[in-house]
């Protein structure tokens, strides 16, 4: 069994010492840097944008996988990759032609990932799923770190995982929001690959301590 992937969200982190949390992750086991990106018009939240990721990148040592959150991304693939991106997600409800953007962002260099809101059906994914490097399931709706997980992500993880083995596909699933040590386990079960988790580990009073016990979680039989 492969092992499983944690993947803090830089979200939650102290913005005016970024680069100080970054070090932390850095020193973690954590395995992923997650940046989510948010526009203000796909979900009702601005982030930061193109000089922040620059600057993450300046210090991050590890995958950066970046979460798109805006309408219309494929205006700014190139520049996501120039600026550092491993793996980039885009929002399978902002794709009029997901297929094509998926392809667009393969042929920059980078893992293309689709994330999908609690509300659309992981059985959409189907017919694109040999195609997808990732595939971020929502626990919460999209736009604010510190919300409470939604329970029905349980069943999602399931479904799609059948799909990903049905179809021989190469998919990772990645589980964003509301993740703590008390579900970890059970979305892993479920057939999570990689967690994300903003505020868990951002808000505790030991975050390399907290990143360590998650992963030790995820990595338990
Ligand atoms: C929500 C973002 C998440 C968020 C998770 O729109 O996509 O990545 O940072 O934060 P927590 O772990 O606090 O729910
Ligand atoms: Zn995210």
């Amino acid at each position: 069994m492969n092992s499983k992937l944690i993947a803090p969200s830089l979200l939650a982190s102290d913005f005016a010492n970024l680069q100080r949390d970054i070090e932390m992750v850095n020193k973690s086991e954590a395995d992923w840097f997650h940046i989510d990106i948010m526009d203000g018009v796909f979900v009702p939240n601005i982030s930061f944008g193109m000089p922040v990721l620059q600057a993450i990148n300046k210090h991050a040592q590890k995958t950066l996988d970046v979460h798109l959150m805006i309408t219309d991304p494929d205006r700014y693939i190139k520049e996501f990759a120039n600026l550092g991106a491993d793996n980039l997600t885009v929002h399978f409800e902002a794709c009029t032609h997901l297929h094509k953007t998926l392809q667009s962002i393969k042929s920059e260099g980078m893992k293309a990932g689709v994330a999908i809101n609690p509300h659309t059906s992981v059985d959409l994914l189907k017919d694109v799923i040999k195609d997808i490097d990732l595939v971020i399931v929502m626990s919460v709706n999209p736009g604010f770190g510190g919300q409470s997980f939604i329970e029905n992500t349980y069943n999602k993880i399931q479904r799609l995982k059948e799909i990903i083995v049905t179809h021989n596909a190469p998919t990772l699933i990645e589980i964003d929001g509301g993740v703590t040590d008390e579900n970890a386990k059970k979305l892993v079960k479920a057939g999570a690959d990689v967690l994300v988790a903003g505020s868990f580990v951002f808000k505790a009073k030991d975050s390399l301590e907290t990143i360590k016990n998650l992963k030790k979680i995820a990595n338990s039989k």
